[in-house]
């Protein structure tokens, strides 16, 4: 057994990361996030209870978790102590939270950007959370960017905030909005970053000094492979890559650590926001399933699309973030249907593939091709063991296992930590 485990979403996001985090996290030291920002909502369910955490890592309600804010993070500091309020609120105090110093700070002014860039788009609109995310990381890689540990200091945040300003006004204006005033930023800023201090540091050395101790780390990836900006369905995509491979760089770990990665898919498909998805649904049964799984947006409220499975993005994802296991998620859901059917390959111009194509053109044009499996009627949701799935539930998973090349190692049956089949222990 592996002393690291990347948790990956493996089609388009909110397929139960969150979930599958906090169940981990019973067994780990310490959780990374490490990329993404508060576009994310991992819902975490224990005792009855419903959490929904935005850029705070999973393993946040187990005391004895130590939780990093990785460097490849955009970090909102203003919605970030909102969330640690609501939790406060909520009674969960007793938590070790530590945040990169070298994580992107998301200003004000990001989220006016992706606002407008947004309505500029026409008819082509991403979709996006409208939180400055895609914004952030551009400043990031443009080298105007603010990073967390620069609000800790006065004289250098001054000089790093007025320099990003002189661009992002011209921009603001050009876009017909107000420029930001420097004072108001500044003075707000500084007085975040205090209050944030206490949990600012390097994690790069502090991960390295708790792997190099043995300690069990649990990476928390956000969004979804298909939302990579490298490997997804760009231009519908979100601004970082919630690759396994991208783990080392946005931790500061080496990538010698990284060898153990789950992939986490629902059992169907769903996406949030605009691009192609082959395997959409549009009648009564996307309803059911929308229905029966609440799929509605964590972070929106937005209805979610729902589509079947889709093992062409499954191998997808296996090819490019190396997936050693699957947790098959909301498996519950599919009870009632009488056929479930499962994508095996693409036709596009009538030629068949086994690929993602490059472009959202040629993406568009793909018919899915599909193979249907006999359902199951019994509700699922309070099985304990997989030996007494119903025959047809479990043809189901085999046949994901044959198609993905994959060991389904978890199967999850409803949202509560209890209510999760184990096959393999693995962490
Ligand atoms: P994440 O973004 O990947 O963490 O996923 P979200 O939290 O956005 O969305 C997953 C939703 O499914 C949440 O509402 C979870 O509580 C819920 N959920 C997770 N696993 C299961 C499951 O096995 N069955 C059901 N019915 N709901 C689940
Ligand atoms: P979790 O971690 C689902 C989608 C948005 C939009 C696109 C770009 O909960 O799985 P952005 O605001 O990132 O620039 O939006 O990406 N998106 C998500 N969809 N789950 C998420 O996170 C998402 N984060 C971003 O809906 O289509
Ligand atoms: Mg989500």
């Amino acid at each position: 057994m592996s002393n690291t485990l990347v948790v990956v979403g493996a089609q388009w996001g909110d397929e139960g990361k969150g979930k599958i985090t906090d169940f981990y996290a019973g067994g780990a030291d310490v959780v990374v996030r490490h990329q993404g920002g508060n576009n994310a909502g991992h819902t975490i369910v224990f005792d009855g209870k419903k959490f929904a955490l935005q850029s705070i890592p999973s393993g946040v309600f187990n005391p004895h978790i130590i939780n990093v804010m990785a460097n490849g993070m955009v970090i909102n500091p203003v919605s970030l102590l909102e969330e640690l309020d609501r939790l406060h609120k909520a009674g969960i105090t007793d938590y070790k939270l530590y945040i990169s110093d070298r994580a992107a700070c998301v200003m004000p002014y990001h989220a006016m950007l992706d606002g407008a860039y947004e309505a500029l788009k026409g008819g082509r609109q991403i979709g996006t959370t409208k939180k400055g995310i895609g914004p952030a990381y551009t400043d990031k890689y443009s080298r105007v960017g603010i990073r967390m540990g620069d609000l800790l200091d006065k004289e250098y945040f001054a000089e790093r905030l007025k320099d990003a300003l002189a661009q992002k006004n011209i921009e603001l204006q050009a876009l017909g909005m107000e420029p930001c005033d420097f004072d108001t930023i500044y003075n707000q800023y500084l007085a975040l970053g205090e209050q944030l201090r206490p949990m600012i540091c390097d994690t790069s050395v502090l991960l390295n000094r708790l792997v190099e101790d043995g300690k069990k780390v649990l990476f928390e990836g956000a969004q979804g492979v298909m939302l990579c900006i490298d490997h997804g369905t760009y231009p519908f995509v979100t601004s970082s890559s919630p690759t396994a491979a991208s783990v080392p760089v946005n931790t500061g770990l080496a990538p010698r650590y990284v060898d153990n990665v789950m992939g986490v898919a629902k059992a169907y498909t769903t996406r949030v926001g605009e691009g192609p998805f082959p395997t959409e649904l549009f009648d009564e049964r996307a309803e059911y399933i929308r229905e029966r799984g609440h799929e509605y947006g964590t972070v929106t409220g937005r209805p979610r699309r729902v589509g079947w499975l889709d093992a062409v993005v499954l191998n997808h994802v296996r090819r490019i973030s190396g997936l050693n296991y699957l947790s098959l998620m909301l498996f519950d859901v599919l009870s009632g249907l009488e056929k479930i059917r499962i994508c095996t390959g693409y036709k596009l111009d009538g030629k068949h593939i086994d690929y993602v194509p490059s472009t959202i053109a040629q993406l568009e044009r793909v018919e899915a091709e599909y193979i249907e499996l006999d359902g199951w009627m019994e509700d699922i949701t309070s099985i304990k063991n997989y030996d007494e799935l119903p025959a047809n539930a479990k043809a189901y998973i085999a046949k994901v296992e044959e198609l993905t090349r994959t060991e389904v190692a978890v199967v999850s049956v409803g949202p509560d930590r209890e209510q999760t089949i184990i096959r393999k222990d693995i962490f």
